[in-house]
């Protein structure tokens, strides 16, 4: 419903004029891959060398969004989009105020992605598929919730009970199991620093 409703964009400071006054560029970079793959670990690592660096940086994570903005919304195909949509949508909001945004969400299929890609816009968007493999993840189990899922006591859980696809054209692969937390974070600064 957007009738009756009156933007007042055409009014406001704009996303130039903030980031001149941050003296950095808005992003966002989107972190996908199966639970316990290390998108957060990555995001903390590579917020705290932006904040470092004197660069505003903001995470969005499971945490602050499925108990906030999303609480109520949980794992059904339906869910799983209306979640990734409004991550998106908040996510926006961020980079259209100069801010490096870190998005990590299991966001499991191509076409939540591409929904994710097509609010934020294709040139702020930086795609990073964390690839560490199902048997990892499943090893390191910091939640407990595969083997809660292989009891099938979590149903429709991403890589057991869910699918997951795979990225088919990531800015960044990285697989955690293969390569040091600071190589990891190394690689998104990467993407990021000018
Ligand atoms: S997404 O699929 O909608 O993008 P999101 O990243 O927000 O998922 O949440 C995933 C986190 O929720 C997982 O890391 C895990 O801790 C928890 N979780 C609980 N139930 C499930 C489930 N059925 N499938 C995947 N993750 C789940």
């Amino acid at each position: 419903m957007t009738e009756n409703i009156y933007p007042i964009y055409d009014k406001m400071m704009t996303r130039a004029d903030k980031e001149q006054l941050l003296h950095q560029r808005g992003v966002m970079i989107w972190f996908t891959g199966l639970s316990g793959s290390g998108k957060s670990t990555i995001a903390l690592g590579v917020e705290r060398e932006l904040h470092k660096r004197g660069i505003l940086c903001r995470i969005l994570d499971g945490d602050n969004i499925r108990t906030g903005i999303n609480a109520g919304l949980g794992f059904s195909a339906e869910d799983r989009k209306e979640n990734i949509r409004r991550i998106a949508e908040v996510g926006k909001l961020f980079v259209d105020t100069g801010i490096v945004t870190l998005a990590a969400f299991v966001s499991p299929t191509n076409e939540y992605r591409q929904m994710a890609r097509d609010i934020i816009g294709a040139d702020d968007f930086k795609e990073v598929y964390v690839s560490t493999p199902l048997e990892e993840c499943e090893r390191r189990d910091v939640k407990g919730l595969y083997a809660r899922a292989r009891r099938g006591e979590v149903k429709d859980f991403t890589g057991i009970s869910a699918p997951f696809e795979a990225p088919t054209n990531p800015a960044l692969d990285i697989d955690t199991s293969k390569q040091t937390l600071e190589e990891s974070v190394n690689q998104v600064l990467a993407l990021i620093l000018p």
